[in-house]
């Protein structure tokens, strides 16, 4: 697919052409924000810029915070103490960094959720989509390893459950996890490893969503009705778009504005609601916390690791047709990752030939059930596995794996979709009327 036309970048300035000769920068940043944008675009556009904030919000209050900090197993909980009492202003750096954490991955939720409902992964963007799971998956690394580092009750023995699972495998488990760990159990070494990579991480991240923007700025933006740019001409172009500067910038920053209103209301006065009080207490090796629960964002898929208990019956038939090999454990870790699988395959699983949800009468209601489902998966994750509670994540977790096998290629064969718009701009026309620029150009009927 041939890039949106647009005006490229012309120096007009002796400076600025001297640069460009040398250095084409000015052209780049030039054709980057000006880059020609679906003009219908919606408020679940937004979350992409609200992602980017969070990167530089976490790497700025990071750096910072690792000035006071000190990886050491010994030392680590004493100096989170001291940057919380003793440095200036170090309480709310603290609190920035923890509950943009939890900003961050609701950011990402949003993002996919939008991406999931208008088909944002289909034909040509797969690897916009692909990038993008890689992204997520990094910061699940990072927001893990990052959550040891203060060295409380929480950190030690989520670290303990979660590296445990790698020695689920069969035969090389047992060696992973010490090769993760650094020794037989988590120590200083397992504090200093994750050190390392929290801070490496989030650059790696960084250099990923330069190619995820890059991706989709090869294809250009999608947009609400699943309806591309025409690119016959420049002229036809600039009837279904406007230049991401200004019109996106300001309302990508106005919608900034407003989340943030809300995350430093949360910051500043209930910094602590995300988190769990047991962090406030040292590790240690000794004392098992009665529940051992993750950060909210991990509890969906936290979830669909427990719900596979050894008396689910899929859980004994594989355990039988592998004499013993899968056991109740691994089951459940082949479950976790697999859900993280199939939502990256979902490209190729989503066999519809429409991408918007807005012209998919069918898939709108199993996308619902969808959100609904993530929403449970999110709440009985945090519950403990006993009584109800294991039954409602095994529904929840077989739901997540039928959307993606089942439904979503069975519902491109039987759904008749609604009839698209014919251009973006018609569209556009159909929810806000013509401009006067427009109507003045079209003779009246
Ligand atoms: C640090 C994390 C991320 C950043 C900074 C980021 C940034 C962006 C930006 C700025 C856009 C364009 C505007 C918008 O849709 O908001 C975008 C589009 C997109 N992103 Fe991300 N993204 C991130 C993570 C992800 C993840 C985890 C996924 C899904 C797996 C994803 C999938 C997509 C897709 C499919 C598009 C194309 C949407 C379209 O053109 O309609 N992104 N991203």
């Amino acid at each position: 697919m041939a890039g949106i036309p647009h005006d490229h970048y012309e120096p007009k300035t002796g400076a600025e052409k001297w640069v460009n000769s040398r250095l084409g920068i000015i052209g780049l940043v030039y054709d980057t924000l000006m880059i020609p944008t679906p003009k219908n675009l919606n408020w679940m556009w937004i979350w992409g810029i609200i992602l980017a904030f969070c990167l530089g919000l976490q790497i700025v209050t990071g750096i910072i915070l690792v000035m006071h900090y000190t990886p050491h197993v010994d030392l680590a909980f004493a100096s989170i103490e001291h940057i919380m009492r003793n440095v200036n202003g170090g309480h709310f750096l603290r609190y920035l960094h923890m509950n943009g954490a939890s900003l961050f991955f609701l950011a990402v939720y949003m993002h996919i959720f939008r991406g999931l409902y208008y088909g944002s992964y289909k034909a040509p963007r797969e690897i916009t989509w692909i990038i993008g799971m890689l992204i997520y998956l990094m910061m699940m690394g990072t927001a893990f390893m990052g959550y040891v580092l203060p060295w409380g009750q929480m950190s030690f023995w989520g670290a303990t459950v979660i590296t445990g699972l790698f020695g689920a495998i069969p035969f090389i488990g047992e060696p992973i996890q010490t090769w993760l760990l650094g020794g037989p159990a988590v120590d200083n070494a397992t504090l200093n490893r994750f050190f390392s990579l929290h801070y490496l991480l989030p650059f790696v991240i960084a250099g990923l969503v330069i190619v995820h923007i890059w991706a989709f700025h090869t294809t250009g933006n999608g947009n609400p009705t699943g309806v591309e740019v025409r690119r016959g001409s420049k002229e036809e172009a600039k009837k279904d778009t406007v230049p991401f500067w200004p019109y996106f910038v300001i309302k990508d920053f106005f919608a900034l504005a407003l989340i943030l209103v809300v995350f430093f209301a949360v910051t500043a006065w209930m910094p602590n609601y995300l988190g769990h009080p047991d962090n406030y207490i040292e590790a240690n090796p000794l004392v098992t916390p009665a529940h051992i629960v993750p950060e909210w964002y991990f509890l969906p898929f936290y979830a669909i690791l427990r719900a596979f208990t050894a008396d689910v019956w899929v859980v004994m038939f594989t355990n039988w047709i592998t004499f013993g090999l899968v056991d109740a454990k691994f089951f459940g870790v082949i479950a976790m990752f697999g859900a993280i699988i199939v939502l990256a395959l979902v490209p190729w699983l989503d066999t519809s030939r429409v991408r918007s949800g807005r012209f998919r009468p069918m898939f709108r209601w199993w996308y619902a059930i969808f959100i609904v489902n993530f929403v449970v998966l999110t709440w009985v994750g945090a519950m403990p596995a006993e009584g109800i509670y294991p039954y409602i994540s095994l529904a929840g977790a077989a739901y997540w794996f039928a959307y993606f096998l089942v439904i979503l290629p069975l519902l491109g064969v039987l759904e008749k979709p609604e009839e698209l718009p014919e251009t973006i701009e018609a569209d556009f026309n159909a929810h806000y009327g013509k401009s006067s620029d427009d109507a003045a150009a079209t003779p009246a009927e």
